[in-house]
């Protein structure tokens, strides 16, 4: 049943942005391995890997113009695009078969350690456990690809910049955790079929 609602949002998604959807198939085959390789139980699988694939599913409520801007977004843009977590929560929570733990996924992957993150500026283990494990891999995920405005970093570069931010931006012991993986795992380059 969350599959099946996974898939149709994902879908809406990839109409709305390409990108954004192909972003996110990136982040849920990141987070099935990670879930794999630190012995996840099948609830928690369940619900890292759904949350990590809709992740970003607030952004089909972003109007287009922000959306795919190719150049940097201005000041309200920016506070347009901010809005995409609380979106994305209040999407899911329309839907009475999604698991809260997915729910805190979406709402919170934004959030940062030190809490200066968006939407609600949480910090620490205020942080469900879940949405911290998102906020890591999609910021790699982001620093490997290419941005209109930036080219993508290195993998060196990306573990080099997850390392600086531990403790600020991310769960030290988490980033220690993914970082500990074999380099192809954490390049993630898949096939994603349009
Ligand atoms: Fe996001």
């Amino acid at each position: 049943m969350q599959a099946h609602f996974m898939m149709k949002s994902l879908m809406q998604l990839k109409e709305k942005d390409v990108d954004t959807y192909e972003h996110s198939v990136r982040v849920g085959k990141l987070a099935e391995y990670v879930a794999s390789r630190f012995g996840f139980d099948k609830r928690m699988t369940d619900h890292l890997v759904i949350g990590c694939y809709l992740h970003d599913i607030g952004k089909i409520g972003i109007p287009q113009n922000v959306l795919i801007k190719s150049t940097s977004l201005e000041s309200d843009e920016w506070e347009t695009m901010k809005r995409h977590p609380s979106l994305g929560k209040e999407m899911l929570q329309a839907y009475a078969a999604i698991d809260q733990e997915i729910i805190e996924i979406i709402a919170y992957h934004h959030e940062r350690w030190n809490g200066t993150g968006y939407p609600y500026g949480l910090s620490g283990e205020q942080i469900p456990l879940l949405a911290r494990w998102c906020s890591i891999i999609d910021s790699l995920d982001c620093m490997l690809s290419d941005r209109p405005y930036r080219k993508r970093l290195s993998l060196k570069e990306a573990k080099d910049e997850l390392l600086l931010q531990s403790d600020r931006q991310f769960d030290k012991h988490l980033v220690h955790k993914l970082l500990s993986l074999p380099d192809v795992a954490l390049k993630n380059e898949q096939t994603i079929h349009r």
